[in-house]
């Protein structure tokens, strides 16, 4: 083999090596600051969905998942944080997928206090179009506070519809299809709240943060 066919190939190698190696260093002293910030960011995006509400224990940490198939809207897993005061539920915040929007699902948060009444719709991620089905997007109109306050009881399950299809709920002036989806996934979670809330609760992490009040 040529020499300098061998010394570019010596050369490249250890380039690959320190390259390697540079890429492993800084992964693993930047991993736990991504994981930092990523909390972060859970945390904030899961607070709009607690308004009023008085909690004590942190919104992320105590999480279940429920593996699918499930009754709550959307196909893939959903996610459950439990949120406490002083030991005791307060509520249960549901990150769910509203199946039917305009242009795919639309992941949602929906945070439903343990007596059954909504304390948030917050908009995780949708690919809604610009201009009409965004505007459920807390940062460009007020759609999503509609919902704070009511339960299956106010208005009855048949109310939780947009105002032309019979229900109670605003719609966006020419988009009803993005409502519409939202809507049906709320009530769909409400429901499946109204029939497993004490199963929600009931899981190991409900009685450790319980002990270490009692403490
Ligand atoms: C390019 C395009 C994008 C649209 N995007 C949305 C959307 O994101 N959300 C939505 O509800 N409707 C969207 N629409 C409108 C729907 O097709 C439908 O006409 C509308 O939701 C009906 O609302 P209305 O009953 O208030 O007229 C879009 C229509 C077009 C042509």
């Amino acid at each position: 083999m040529n020499v300098a066919v061998f010394r570019s190939g010596i050369t490249l190698a250890v380039i690959a090596a320190i390259c390697t190696a540079l890429v492993a260093t800084t992964y693993r002293y930047t991993a736990d600051r991504i994981a930092a910030n990523e909390q972060a960011w859970l945390e904030r995006s899961l607070q709009p969905a607690l308004s009023g509400l008085f909690y004590d224990s942190g919104v992320t940490e105590s999480k279940i998942v429920i593996p699918p198939p499930h009754e709550l809207p959307g196909n893939e897993a959903a996610v459950v944080y439990r949120v406490y005061a002083e030991g005791a539920p307060v509520a249960a915040l549901f990150v769910v997928s509203a199946r039917d929007g305009y242009a795919g699902p639309i992941r949602v948060l929906v945070g439903i206090e343990t007596v059954g009444v909504v304390t948030g719709l917050h908009v995780l991620e949708h690919r809604e179009t610009p201009g009409l089905g965004d505007r459920i997007e807390s940062t460009k109109s007020d759609w999503a506070k509609q919902f704070n306050g009511h339960s299956l009881l106010d208005p009855e399950p048949a109310g939780w519809a947009i105002k032309s299809d019979g229900g109670q709920f605003d719609q966006l002036t020419g988009a009803s299809v993005t409502p519409r989806a939202i809507i049906k996934a709320i009530k769909e979670t409400l429901l499946y709240f109204d029939e497993r809330h004490e199963e929600i609760f009931a899981e190991a992490n409900t009685e450790e943060l319980m002990e270490e009040t009692e403490q």
